[in-house]
C-alpha cells in the first residue's frame, strides 16, 4: 500500500470489529428458523441457509487459517461441498453438507482459531496481509453471503422471522430538487489503488474520460415504475431488448418481482408481511432487462459504470474521487441506509447528508443500482488472491451494478465497489436510476 496505513493495533482492532459484526449478523440470519428451514431449498437461484453458513467457515478457514496462518485443512473431505465452482446452487441440497449443528461448531472453531492468527500476523506479512486485507475479504464475503440469505429469506414462503424495529428515515420536501444533474465531460480517476479492503476487481485506480451527461437525482420509484406498467409497458416490445422480451413472454412478467395487483391496487411480499406498493420507495427486484426497457419507455438510459461512479465520486472542486459520494468517512445512518439496519429501501429523497459534491443522492445504500455496463476489468487488473472471486465473470455474461443495497454492510461497499450479475436476475436488491447524454454546446 501507498499510503501509510492505520498502526498495526488500530487495524488488528478494525479487523477483529469487522469480523464480528459479520458473525452476528450471520447468526441472525441462521437462528431464526428451525432446523427444516436451514436444510431446505426456498429457490432454486438459492443455496439452503446451512450452505451459506458452512461455506462462510470454509472460505475463512482457506484464506485466514491456511494461506495466512499455514495450518493444515481441519475437514479436508468437506472442501469440495462447500466450492462453489463444484456444485451449482440447484444442487446444493442433494449434498450430504454438514448439519446445522455440526455447521455451527464447524464455523465457531474456525473463527476462534482466526483470532488466533490474526493476533499472531506479522506487521509486514507480504501482499495478503498489507492493510490487514485477507481479513477484510474474509469478512466482506460473510457479509456477502448475509445479503444472500437475506435474498434467501426474501424468497422464502411463511410468516415473518425477521424484524427491524425503527423504519427507515422519511424524504425531505423533495418538490425543490432538480430531476437530473449535469455531469460535464472530463476526465475523472476511476477504482482505486489505495483503500486497502478493495477487492481486485476495484483496481487499479486509472483515468477515464466520460462525455458530459446528466443523471437522475435520484432512484426510479415504484410510482414512478407504476406509470411504466400502468402504461402496457410489460406489453411493448419496442421497450425491450429481445432477450428481455423472450422472458418477459415466457414467464408472463407484469411487473417487478413480488409485487401482485389485487383488485386494482398493487401489494408487495417483503419478509413474509404483505402490504401495499409504497409509491415513494426505489424500485426493487426488477432485472437489468426492465430496468433498461422503463428507461427506454421514459425516452433515457441506463449510465454507464463509468458515469455511475464519476456522479458518486468526482469532486470537480478538486478534481479527487472521493471515497463515497459524500466524502472520504465511512458510512454513518445519517448517510446511507445500509447493513440490514432497516428491511427496506427508505423513500427517495431520503438522506440528503449523502448527497455526491454535484447534489446525486442515494448512491449508496437503499437498492443495487444496474449500469449498462457489462463487468469487465479495469486496465491493469490483477487478479487478487484468486480468479475466481472476479476475472472468472469478466465478460459479456455480467451486467455491473453499484451503490449497495439496505442489505449490504457498510465494509462490503463504497464508491469504488462493483456488483454483477445476469441480466434476467430480479431476487436480488436491485434497482436502478436513469440518465442521458447531455448535447454536447
Ligand atoms: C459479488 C455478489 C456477485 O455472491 O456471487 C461470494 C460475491 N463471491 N462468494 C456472489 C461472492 C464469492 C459474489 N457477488
Ligand atoms: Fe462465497
Amino acid at each position: 500500500m501507498t499510503a501509510p496505513g492505520p498502526a498495526p493495533d488500530a487495524l488488528r482492532r478494525h479487523a477483529v470489529h469487522a469480523l464480528l459484526t459479520a458473525r452476528e449478523r450471520t447468526r441472525g440470519l441462521t437462528e431464526c428458523v428451525d432446523e427444516r428451514e436451514l436444510t431446505t431449498q426456498h429457490s432454486p437461484l438459492m443455496s439452503p441457509l446451512v450452505w451459506d453458513l458452512a461455506h462462510i467457515g470454509n472460505q475463512e478457514e482457506l484464506w485466514l487459517l491456511r494461506a495466512v496462518g499455514g495450518q493444515q485443512a481441519l475437514r479436508p473431505e468437506i472442501d469440495d461441498l462447500y466450492d462453489a465452482f463444484e456444485h451449482p446452487r440447484a444442487e446444493r441440497p442433494s449434498l450430504p453438507l454438514l448439519p446445522p449443528a455440526e455447521a455451527r461448531a464447524y464455523v465457531t472453531d474456525v473463527r476462534d482459531r482466526a483470532l488466533d492468527v490474526l493476533d499472531a500476523a506479522p506487521d509486514d506479512g507480504g501482499p495478503l496481509l498489507a492493510g490487514g486485507f485477507a481479513f477484510g475479504m474474509v469478512a466482506q464475503h460473510e457479509q456477502q453471503h448475509d445479503e444472500t440469505m437475506l435474498i434467501t429469506h426474501q424468497l422464502r414462503r411463511g410468516p415473518a422471522v425477521l424484524s427491524a424495529p425503527d423504519p427507515p428515515p422519511a424524504a425531505p420536501d423533495t418538490a425543490t430538487l432538480p430531476a437530473e444533474v449535469l455531469v460535464d465531460g472530463g476526465p475523472f480517476t476511476m477504482g482505486t489503488s489505495t483503500e486497502p479492503w478493495a477487492l481486485d476487481n476495484e483496481r487499479p485506480a486509472h483515468h477515464r474520460f466520460v462525455p458530459a451527461f446528466f443523471i437522475d437525482t435520484l432512484p426510479v420509484s415504484n410510482g414512478a415504475y407504476l406509470r411504466f406498467v400502468e402504461d402496457g409497458g410489460y406489453g411493448d416490445p419496442r421497450w425491450w431488448d429481445p432477450v428481455g422480451w423472450e422472458q418477459v413472454r415466457r414467464h408472463g412478467l407484469a411487473a417487478p418481482l413480488f409485487w401482485r395487483c389485487e383488485g386494482g391496487s398493487w401489494i408487495r411480499r417483503r419478509f413474509g408481511v404483505t402490504e401495499p406498493v409504497p409509491p415513494d420507495e426505489p424500485v426493487l427486484h426488477v432485472s437489468w432487462y426492465e430496468a433498461a426497457a422503463y428507461a427506454a419507455w421514459a425516452g433515457r438510459r441506463l449510465p454507464t459504470e463509468a458515469e455511475w461512479e464519476k456522479a458518486a465520486r468526482h469532486d470537480p472542486s478538486s478534481g479527487r474521487s472521493r471515497r463515497y459520494p459524500w466524502g472520504d468517512a465511512d458510512p454513518t445512518p445519517d448517510r446511507a441506509n445500509l447493513g440490514q439496519r432497516h428491511l427496506r429501501p427508505a423513500p427517495v429523497g431520503a438522506y440528503p447528508r449523502g448527497d455526491s459534491p454535484l447534489g446525486v443522492r442515494q448512491l449508496i445504500g437503499d437498492v443495487w443500482e444496474w449500469t449498462s455496463s457489462d463487468f469487465l476489468p479495469y486496465p491493469g487488473f490483477r487478479a487478487f488472491p484468486y480468479r475466481e472471486y472476479s476475472e472468472v465473470f469478466f465478460g459479456r455474461r455480467y451486467k455491473v451494478l453499484r451503490g449497495g443495497s439496505f442489505g449490504v454492510d457498510p465494509v462490503a461497499c463504497r464508491g469504488t465497489f462493483r456488483n454483477w450479475d445476469l441480466p434476467v436476475r430480479r431476487q436480488i436488491f436491485s434497482g436502478f436510476r436513469t440518465a442521458r447524454d447531455a448535447e454536447p454546446v
